[in-house]
């Protein structure tokens, strides 16, 4: 074999990128010795830092304990452990937690289960979805149907299933035209119109990211959106599912994004985070009577071979212990508002950033070509590609948005650790002021 050919059908372009050794704490290092800032968690997953001792050591305990048991056979108490610790600080009446590996996989499953909680409440006209233009739930082809990113979706659009999308909470870009609060949040009363039109009883569920983030660069919707929301499922009886992936578990400064808009989903689903960055762990929450209903209509019909996995759990309940005993939520919303500050002052006067938005340790900031028509810069220029290369090349690895406005429209994602620190977060403004400024200008001469 010939052993500087890479047998990887990897994600990058060949040769594009260094070759990791070694990650602690924020920072990874390459096989070169160069040194990189992870102010983005990866893909916002790394909550708790590289190389946590503490979970490398439950994980290697419950290996030995027990490890792959199948949830058909045998109760594993970690996992029972894990959905107790969930449930203690879940939204009011998210009590039973399944357990899978991605967070598009836990999409489906909440999708699903929606779609079953009717059934078994004698509704089985219930079939319809209805999810947000500019969102992201995954990419497997039921988490495609309700994810609305034009450019993942074009290449399979004959392979999707029938969603309908309404337009986001995006006040920037505000699909009517409107202002906030004068709009009184026309983008939540949109899901009413949309229930009306399909046909209030064939309506099953709506998802959305609870404060969206990988494609619409963060954006944290105004108050009041999720109460209308709410209101609007109750009145129609149709599931609300909360997608906290990206959002959840402390990202915004609390244990679930939801309590910043006081309400409680019927579904609320979790990933990235709650595996600490080290395993695979995705899991939808759902209502106590929700989840009696389905028992008493003879079960979920769902399943998984990785599903409930012990070491999975483990290692989810060794990062909620972290994120506890070092209060790192509480850090997450203090510190956060030190990096939000400090983006704003250093940043959101320049001349191609339209806004720079956030919470807790979630921040984004958007590109357009023209700051007063909000033009943005056409998908072809890659802009938040080169915005993202010059920045690691200072050592600082950011996270890339992009179709914020159709198939165009840039943004940078920050969402570092919980415990970096002000230092490292002087270095990554520095170093993202420094990259869009450079990049911006090489593109206008
Ligand atoms: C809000 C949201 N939901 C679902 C997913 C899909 O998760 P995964 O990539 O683990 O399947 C993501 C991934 O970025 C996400 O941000």
């Amino acid at each position: 074999m010939n052993s500087s050919k890479s047998y990887v059908f990897g994600r990058a372009k060949e040769g594009a990128f260094p070759k990791v050794h070694k990650a602690e704490g924020l920072w990874i290092e390459d096989d070169r010795g160069n040194r990189y800032l992870n102010a983005s968690g990866g893909a916002a997953v790394t909550n708790v830092g590289h190389g946590r001792r503490e979970i490398a050591e439950a994980l290697h305990q419950q290996v030995l304990q027990y490890d792959y048991i199948h949830p058909t056979a045998f109760v594993s108490p970690v996992v029972e452990d894990l959905a107790a610790a969930l449930a203690q600080r879940a939204p009011q009446g998210i009590e039973r937690f399944y357990f899978l590996s991605g967070g598009g996989e836990a999409v489906e499953a909440a999708i699903k289960m929606a779609r079953q909680i009717h059934l078994a409440n004698g509704r089985p006209e219930r079939i319809r979805l209805i999810s947000r233009w500019k969102s992201y739930h995954g990419l497997s082809l039921g988490a495609l149907s309700a994810m609305g990113r034009t450019a993942f979706r074009e290449p399979f659009a004959p392979l999707l299933g029938d969603v309908v999308h309404i337009p986001p909470p995006y006040c920037l870009r505000c699909s009517y035209g409107l202002t906030y609060p004068g709009c009184q949040l026309r983008c939540a009363l949109a899901l009413d119109e949309t229930i009306q039109n399909i046909g209030p009883n064939v309506v099953s569920a709506f998802i959305g990211e609870t404060v969206s983030g990988a494609t619409l660069g963060v954006y944290p919707p105004p108050r009041g959106y999720w109460k209308v929301i709410r209101e609007i499922c109750d009145r129609y009886n149709v599931i609300l599912i909360q997608d906290e992936v990206m959002c959840g578990l402390g990202r915004t400064g609390r244990w679930f994004a939801g309590e910043h808009y006081e309400i409680s989903p019927d579904i609320v689903v979790l990933g990235k985070g709650l595996g600490g960055g080290v395993i695979a762990l995705s899991a939808a929450g759902l209502q106590a009577a929700h989840f009696e209903a389905l028992q008493s209509a003879g079960g979920f019909v769902h399943g998984g071979t990785y599903s409930h996995h012990p070491v999975a759990a483990a290692v989810g309940l060794a990062t909620i212990t972290i994120l506890e005993q070092e209060n790192l939520i509480e850090r997450a919303e203090r510190v956060g508002k030190v990096l939000g500050d400090k983006l704003m002052q250093a940043i959101s006067g320049f001349p191609h950033v339209a806004e720079v938005r956030g919470l807790g340790m979630f921040w984004g900031v958007e590109l357009v070509r023209d700051k007063r028509t909000l033009n943005p810069f056409p998908r072809k220029a890659q802009m938040v590609e080169r915005i993202w290369q010059s920045v690691f090349d200072k050592g600082v690895i950011v996270y890339k948005a992009f179709g914020l406005a159709g198939s165009d429209g840039d943004a940078i994602i920050m969402a570092p650790a919980f415990t970096i620190t002000e230092k490292e977060i002087e270095f990554l403004v520095d170093s993202l002021a420094q990259g869009i400024k450079e990049t911006t200008t090489a593109i206008k001469n």
